[in-house]
């Protein structure tokens, strides 16, 4: 299991504070709308080059038409960047169209589905979705498998069922992860780390629980260690 810390703070330079504080740390680093938006390829360089080994996890969540969520892919993976996402929900023909477009590249990033947001409750996605949470989850990570995606995002909850309705070696990675019990603020369906590995999760995601930890090294160094 890999942490994947995300970089959402309010400004570049507190972002890269961040990075720069865990460089000596074998994690992959999410780079969100806010930061990307603000700061595009510039945060992307950046970050390489405090660490070249850091992963980078771009999270778009790409979600259009099939041939401009391709053209899309196709830049992303030109930024060099090692992962970035689509919504599921975009349908198979899209996931497709991307993994086609950029199948065929020397070297590509991992694409993942997102199934459906952590910040969801059941209720509130029956509302969009019209079925619950748990089954649409599997069926969107179905589509995804066949589609050729690489995995999905999923909440820690479904990690295992998932896995278990497409292949062992379809990635799972997880947000809405309060390591140690922290506040869960937004998020609805939450993890800690011993279900997240009870639900074979492949990438955690933790936000909140290291920005704004006092000491975000020792948070991350005490994740690690439970890996
Ligand atoms: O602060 P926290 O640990 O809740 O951060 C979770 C991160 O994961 C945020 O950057 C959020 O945008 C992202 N995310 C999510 N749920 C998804 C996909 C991404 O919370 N389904």
């Amino acid at each position: 299991m890999k942490l994947c810390t995300a970089l959402d703070l309010p400004t570049f330079e507190e972002n890269i504070a961040l990075a720069k504080e865990l460089k000596t740390f074998d994690i992959w680093l999410k780079v969100g709308f806010r930061s990307y938006i603000r700061d595009g390829k510039s945060i992307l360089h950046e970050l390489k080059n405090i660490n070249p080994n850091f992963k980078i996890f771009l999270d778009l969540k790409l979600y259009d038409i099939p041939n401009t969520m391709a053209d899309a892919a196709e830049e992303i993976a030109g930024l060099g960047v090692d992962m970035f996402n689509v919504h599921a929900s975009s349908g198979e023909k899209a996931m497709h169209t991307v993994m086609e477009r950029i199948g065929g590249l020397p070297k590509r990033p991992i694409v993942l589905a997102v199934t459906a947001l952590t910040s969801f409750d059941n209720e509130s996605f029956r509302k969009i979705y019209g079925e619950d949470i748990d089954n649409k989850a599997i069926t969107f990570a179905k589509d995804a498998y066949k589609s050729g995606i690489d995995g999905v995002v999923c909440s820690a909850h479904e990690s295992a069922l998932i896995k278990s309705h497409t292949a062992k070696k379809f990635l799972t990675l997880t947000p809405g992860i309060r390591p140690f019990g922290e506040a869960a603020g937004d998020q609805k369906r939450v993890a800690d780390i011993a279900m997240a590995k009870e639900e074979l999760v492949d990438f955690i995601v933790v936000g909140r629980p290291i920005y704004k930890a006092e000491n975000p090294k020792s948070v991350v160094e005490k994740i690690l260690s439970e890996l």
